[in-house]
């Protein structure tokens, strides 16, 4: 009985775990709504204003990651080929949260996504590149997004990030 006791509190305690580190269905529900309210209150001009403070924050902390892009003026913040990259940028980013609770779904748009990067690895594009976006874009959505659930992000984030590193 005390074995089957433990059994069971040992199971209780790895599915406590598991859910809080997996992206759970409350993490994909918080953040799908959060990101949902933000999202659809914004408009074009404050979507671009929302990008450009993750890459400011982004390139601070790895300034070498600029020079991939030169080929959308990374440079100049204010240019419109940077602007319509940013664009491309967080319409991925929205298709991936969008499809957070369909998995197939998830991870075709995740996999197309990887292997867009996939082709940037002649020019110094390196996967490790994903995990350094968290902290840049948490600490963005954060400013933007009260109540921000952070731990939620994290879990999610994490889950985003896996399937853009997926095809390397
Ligand atoms: C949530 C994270 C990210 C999403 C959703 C995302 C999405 C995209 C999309 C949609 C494109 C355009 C692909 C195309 O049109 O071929 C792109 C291009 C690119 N991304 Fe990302 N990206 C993410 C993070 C990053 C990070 C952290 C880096 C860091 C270096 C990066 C580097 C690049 C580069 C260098 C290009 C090519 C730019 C060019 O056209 O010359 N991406 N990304």
């Amino acid at each position: 009985m005390v074995k089957l006791f433990i059994a069971f509190a040992f199971m209780a305690i790895v599915a406590v775990g598991y859910s809080k580190e997996c992206c759970s269905a409350e993490d994909k529900q918080s953040v799908s709504s959060q990101w949902h309210d933000l999202w659809t209150a914004t408009n074009g001009g404050g979507r671009v204003k929302i990008a450009t403070d993750v890459f400011t924050r982004f390139f601070a902390k790895n300034p070498e990651a600029r020079a991939l892009f030169k080929n959308v003026r990374g440079d100049d913040f204010n240019h419109p080929e940077w602007v319509a990259h940013t664009v491309r940028i967080m319409n991925g980013f929205d298709l991936c949260i969008n499809n957070l609770e369909d998995t197939k779904l998830f991870n075709q748009v995740v996999g197309h996504l990887s292997s867009q990067h996939v082709a940037r690895i002649a020019d110094g594009f390196d996967p490790n590149y994903f995990d350094l976006f968290k902290e840049p874009l948490g600490e963005t959505l954060e400013s933007v997004i009260s109540g921000f659930n952070a731990i939620a992000w994290d879990n999610c984030y994490n889950r985003i990030s896996e399937g853009l590193k997926s095809n390397f």
